[in-house]
């Protein structure tokens, strides 16, 4: 038996699997839980936690951290929000090849120096040389890939350029991605037809890889592209993962309730999919993407439709008077219309980032309550400006606002969201889960005190009431303030 190295007491215990809070003890060995309930001996450690909450680490399902995890290896805006896992290279924007990954991933890291790596082996061996201070799982991305072998290109691709896509895929499958994300409202995901995701994602049929998307149209043609992510599933037989699951725009709120059954119905028939969301009302997305998809438009495209008022710029390289600004603010600064605003910005920073008031309070609760969907931030880590709070402060939102709070669930499915439901979606073994001999990725938090403390105006604050953060056995936070630990690596596909 290994010596015990950690031992906590007196936790209410929250496995991550949906049962009701046990009290008791958990005892740590290596990176691994050793044991759960009444630990007797003593240990190297021991930490009193005087009825605080203990819980599996949150996984973010959904991120763009892909660079951020190696320029900010201590991932504070991810740890101090009680985050151990996160899955980078949604939406379309994979790791490599490389020098796509680096034009898909400027805007969110202007003016800094980005490192190298070949391939999706080489992005994960990198982060397991970097160490950042919580793990990294990633998929690869159907926007980089295209990008690599067709450039932006409006077409179809050629039968040598599938073999070519497919050649990149299977190398990060290979290499021990997740899976393959799509971005299809952005250049050049937007590109692609049906037919073109079905080829390549049946190349992980028979395997516990998934197809994960950014949907075509999340307006008022939602549920069109919920059918075309679920018919790609079922064609390709790998399970999917809708992103950010909402009704965009004012035109398609209520939607939600069509879509979900839509979610249900597949899964009678077999199909794994599932949903992640972010808690919160407004989107955050590049500006560019907003305009060409015809946010400002009276039809509105892929986002639906926003008014100016509701596209507020969230960063820039230069221009940091703009950052909470919105375009209807600014198009009186600059005396022109809204689109002309837009345009003049554009051509200023052609990166900047947005934050979208989009979305129906009640619809997101829906999502949030329903049983496909589990919670990922979907935050844009450009650490300046004023980016969408969710980049914090998401975790703590939906345990303090939305489970507390207004008592959409209570805290054992609030957890379930965020931990043992992410990690068998994603194949995240032994993660997810307070049992003995899992990973001691842990988190404690106190649930009378949790609560997001970023707002749209104010953002850039850490949640309230996260108490310690465990990594793979080692303390990465203790007392709320980070240690400096970096025991973090990737998670590769088994
Ligand atoms: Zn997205
Ligand atoms: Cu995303």
């Amino acid at each position: 038996m290994t010596r015990q190295t950690l031992i906590l007491r007196n936790a209410s215990i929250i496995d991550g699997m949906g049962n009701n809070p046990a009290e008791g003890d958990i005892s740590i060995a290596g990176d691994r839980i050793e044991s759960i309930g009444t630990v007797a001996g003593n240990a190297e450690e021991e930490i009193d936690l005087d009825g605080l909450s203990i819980a599996p680490g949150f996984i973010d399902v959904h991120t763009h951290d892909d660079f951020a995890a190696i320029l900010h290896p201590d991932m504070a805006f991810k740890a101090m929000g009680g985050v151990t896992s996160c899955v980078v290279g949604n939406c379309g924007m994979g790791a490599a090849p490389y020098p796509q990954a680096l034009v898909l991933a400027r805007a969110f890291h202007p003016g800094q120096n980005l490192p190298e790596w070949v391939g999706y082996r080489g992005y994960l061996d990198y982060i397991d040389n970097q160490n950042p201070s919580i793990n990294i799982a990633a998929l690869a991305g159907h926007g980089t890939i295209r990008m690599a072998v067709l450039g932006n290109d409006s077409r179809e691709p050629t039968s040598s350029e599938m073999k070519q896509m497919k050649i990149l895929l299977q190398e990060g499958l290979d290499a021990g991605v997740l899976g393959l994300s799509s971005g299809l409202i952005y250049d050049p995901g937007r590109h692609a037809g049906t037919d073109e995701l079905i080829e390549l994602a049946s190349i992980m049929m028979g395997t516990t890889a998934l197809y994960t998307t950014h949907m075509r149209n999340e307006g008022t043609r939602l549920l069109e592209s919920v059918g075309e992510a679920i018919q790609i599933g079922k064609a390709a037989g790998v399970g999917v993962q809708i992103s950010h699951h909402k009704a965009s725009g004012r035109e398609s709120w209520g939607l939600v309730k069509e879509s979900l059954k839509l979610i249900e119905e597949a899964q009678d028939s077999g199909l794994d999919v599932h949903a992640d969301q972010y808690p919160y009302t407004a989107g955050s997305t590049i500006l560019s993407a907003t305009i060409q998809q015809g946010g400002l438009d009276d039809e509105g495209g892929g986002l639906g439709q926003v008014d100016a008022e509701g596209i507020v710029i969230a960063s820039t390289e230069n221009h940091h008077e703009w950052e909470g600004q919105s375009i209807a603010e600014l198009s009186i600064r600059f005396g022109k219309s809204p689109q002309e605003t837009a345009e003049e910005i554009l051509r200023n920073e052609p990166g900047a980032t947005v934050v979208l008031h989009s979305m129906l309070e009640e619809d997101v609760q829906k999502v949030m309550a329903h049983p496909s969907t589990m919670i990922g931030s979907d935050g844009i880590p450009t650490l300046q400006g004023k980016p969408h709070p969710r980049l914090y402060g998401s975790f703590a939102r939906v345990l303090g606002h939305y489970c507390r709070d207004l008592g959409l669930f209570d805290l054992p499915t609030a957890i379930y969201k965020m931990t043992g439901l992410s990690a068998k979606k994603f194949g995240l073994i032994d993660r997810g889960e307070l049992r003995e001999g899992a990973f001691a990725d842990l988190v404690v938090f106190d649930g009378a005190a949790i609560l997001d403390k970023g707002t749209f105006a104010d953002p850039n604050h850490y949640p309230e009431g996260i108490h310690h953060l465990f990594v793979n056995g080692i303390k990465v936070m203790n007392n709320g303030v980070l240690t400096g630990a970096r025991p973090g690596h990737s998670l590769r596909r088994q």
